[in-house]
């Protein structure tokens, strides 16, 4: 038994926004926001889309490849989504705090009849805390065969827009994979889909990244004038050194304990959060830039919904072929972190 990726999809708002526009109303230049991040634009949501808005749409793209390309037997979108068994939903902006979760409006409006749905709350690292779930529950029960993981997030609704040193780095958007349990080997030198994957968290960095707002640690008080949306807070310099630290030990360790070396990887996807992280490193590890795919250029830092994009423009661009060792590498709020190799 096998846990494969087979098909992906996104959706990213149409509306750029380049550094330059933003430094028309905020104390900034695109030159700081390039050199110090790498980032170039990102794409926002309007007022009239939410969280689940764009996971959906995600997901429609992901099952319409799946038809288009001939990977499933069903002859459309809608007749996949009925087959779901699974919808994992990686966010920290979703439609609603508490209840419901995102996954389950994703479910309903899918028309995913019987299906267990729920949102993961892991930051940036979402995204692979859903896969690992959703591999779970597909290979305990017989019964269940596919799965959809989306990482979606609009984090520029939960921005303190007057901070610079925030408010720069994150871009809205939504991505998804098809995850199937199939009947190919998953041990041996023939293995396929997730071979390997690293969760963990380090909760002492709680006030690394935070909102501190609407939660129960902070409830509304009566009579309390809020003159800031609930927004988060980032202490970017100690995230910053974690990222790097924890990109290395994932790398090394994945490697270690799959016992391959770097040139049995094809290309690394790590989380878009700063192209610094990912250069600083790389260059520890001695591992040439080409070697991690990036994009945050275009969209900046869109949280669990980063590493699906990029997955998904690998995919669509022909960057991923069959047979390939893909490693996914992630850390986000929480703090949390995580790496898969997968092949594709
Ligand atoms: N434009 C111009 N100047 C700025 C801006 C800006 N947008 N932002 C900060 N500055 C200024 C600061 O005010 C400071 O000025 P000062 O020296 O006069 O006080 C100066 O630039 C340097 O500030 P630093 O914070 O030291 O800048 P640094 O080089 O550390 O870069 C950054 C800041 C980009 C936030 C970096 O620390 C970083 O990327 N950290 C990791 C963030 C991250 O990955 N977050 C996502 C985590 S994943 C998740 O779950 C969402």
């Amino acid at each position: 038994m096998a846990i494969e990726l087979t098909a992906t999809g996104r959706s990213i708002p149409s509306r750029r926004v380049t550094n330059d526009e933003l430094a028309k109303r905020l104390d900034t230049t695109d030159e700081w926001i390039r050199s110090h991040t790498g980032i170039g634009s990102r794409h926002l949501i309007d007022d009239k889309t939410a969280c689940s808005d764009l996971a959906l749409g995600a997901a429609w793209d992901a099952l319409g490849q799946a038809v288009e390309q001939g990977l499933v037997q069903e002859p459309s979108a809608e007749a996949l989504a009925e087959t779901l068994d699974v919808i994992v939903l990686g966010t920290s902006s979703p439609d609603y705090f508490g209840a419901p979760a995102s996954a389950c409006i994703v479910q309903h409006k899918l028309g995913a009849p019987h299906c267990c749905a729920m949102d993961i709350s892991a930051g940036c690292s979402g995204f692979l805390y859903g896969l690992e779930t959703a591999s779970g529950l597909l290979a305990v029960a017989e019964g269940r065969k596919r799965a959809l993981v989306i990482g979606a997030d609009v984090l520029s609704l939960f921005i303190d827009w007057q901070d610079r040193s925030t408010c720069v780095l994150f871009g809205d958007g939504a991505a998804a994979a098809l995850l199937e349990k199939t009947g190919a080997p998953g041990k041996g030198p023939e293995k396929r889909g997730i071979i390997r994957t690293i969760l963990g968290a380090d909760g002492s960095g709680e006030e690394h990244l935070l909102m501190r707002r609407g939660g129960s640690r902070n409830p509304y008080h009566a009579g309390e004038r809020i003159d800031l949306p609930p927004h988060y807070e980032m202490k970017g310099q100690a995230v910053y050194t974690f990222a790097v630290k924890t990109m290395i030990e994932l790398i090394e360790q994945l490697l270690a304990e799959e016992g391959i070396s770097l040139d049995a990887v094809k290309r690394i996807v790590p989380h878009q959060a700063n192209a610094r992280i990912i250069q600083a490193a790389g260059k520890r590890l001695n591992i040439p830039e080409e070697k991690f795919f990036m994009n945050i250029n275009e969209y900046a830092n869109t949280s669990a919904a980063s590493i699906p994009i990029a997955l998904d423009e690998m995919n669509r661009n022909g960057l991923l072929r069959r047979g390939d060792v893909i490693m996914l590498i992630a850390f986000g709020a929480g703090l949390t972190y995580g790496g898969s190799l997968l092949v594709w």
